[in-house]
């Protein structure tokens, strides 16, 4: 599969990530031949968080890869902290215990890469840089990342901590796509041009931080899937005109819509279907012209000014 670099990280990753957060749905047989699915196409990053099914998720994807030594060096496991019942907690102790909690259920020594999972309004962003310094010194947690964060935020982080922040991990797809559409609408007296998120998408891409879109199939929070959904006539009718074009199907094009974005994102696909994991890894060798790409974001409902 095509690669893109990580941030300023020297880890070159498939363009298409493996997201764990359902891999608890499948039975053991189902999780192994979905692994090896991924691993056949290339698509050898996965996205864990330690909260994924309560933790569930992280040991099912160990047993079902069969981690050991020589698995391990051929894939990039990314996980996540920082979500408690209630609260959010980036304190240095939350962090340190987070993490071995993770390696533990993965049955590894190392994160290629630890994001901070959603803000914290009471973080100490001194603690999170003595949190990150220990674990890259103990060899931990490889490169370091945010999600759901603005530009300020990342800032705010920068500003003790030393380490590259390489990815930022936001939620976007065509239905959700208000970082793309208040950059359309600048100043303009419609509701796309609210800015929610501090021109995000910019900021990420000033500083060579690798968006990796989540949720990229879903509109609303987990509402369900807009491909297919007849809430969405003129948005599937342009996909399916699109798709047939190319000769793949529908979940190929709506990948295909973000990888077609300048800022080199990485979406983070949550399917467990091995035909639609495999369907969005074909995305990596489409390139949509600029008139498809209009055509979708439009369909969608989003607004040119
Ligand atoms: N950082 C964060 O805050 C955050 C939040 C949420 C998720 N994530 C990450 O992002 C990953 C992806 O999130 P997600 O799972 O919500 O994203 P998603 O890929 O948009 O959604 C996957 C779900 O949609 C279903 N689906 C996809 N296409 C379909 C179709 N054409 N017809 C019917 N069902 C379809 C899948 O079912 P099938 O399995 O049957 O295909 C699966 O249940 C997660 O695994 C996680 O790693 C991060």
């Amino acid at each position: 599969m095509r690669t893109i670099q990580l941030g300023t990280s020297p880890l070159q990753v498939p363009v298409v990530a493996v997201g764990c957060m359902r891999i608890n749905s499948l039975t053991p047989a189902e999780a192994e031949r979905f692994l090896q699915t991924s691993l056949e196409q290339g698509a050898n990053f996965f996205d864990h968080a330690d909260v994924y099914g309560g933790g569930k998720c992280e040991e099912i994807f160990a047993e079902a890869i069969h981690m050991n030594d020589d698995i391990r060096e051929k894939i990039i496991i990314q996980s996540k902290c920082g979500i408690r019942q209630g609260m959010f907690d980036f304190s240095k102790e939350h962090i340190l215990n987070a993490v071995d909690g993770s390696l533990k259920r993965l049955k590894t020594d190392y994160l290629d890469i630890l994001l901070l999972h959603r803000p914290d309004a009471l973080v100490e962003p001194e603690e999170v840089a003595e949190a990150f310094d220990a674990l890259e010194r103990s060899g931990k947690v490889r490169y370091f990342g945010v999600s759901n964060q603005k530009p300020m935020q990342i800032e705010l982080l920068k500003k003790f901590v030393k380490q590259p922040i390489v990815t930022n991990q936001l939620q976007l797809s065509i239905t959700n796509a208000t970082m793309i559409s208040n950059g359309i609408n600048v100043n303009m007296e419609n509701e796309s041009a609210v800015d929610r998120d501090g021109s995000i998408l910019d900021y990420c891409r000033l500083h060579d931080i690798t968006i990796q879109p989540w949720s990229p199939f879903q509109y609303g929070f987990f509402e369900g899937v807009f491909l297919g959904n007849e809430k969405f006539p003129e948005l599937n009718q342009t996909i399916d005109e699109i798709a047939a074009r190319y000769g793949v199907s529908n979940t190929t094009i709506a990948i295909a819509w973000l990888l077609r974005h300048p800022a080199k994102m990485q979406p983070v696909i949550g399917t467990m279907n091995t035909t639609r994991l495999v369907d969005s890894c074909k995305a990596a060798d489409i390139y949509l012209t600029r008139e498809e790409w209009y055509a979708i974001y439009r369909a969608a409902g989003n607004i040119l000014p």
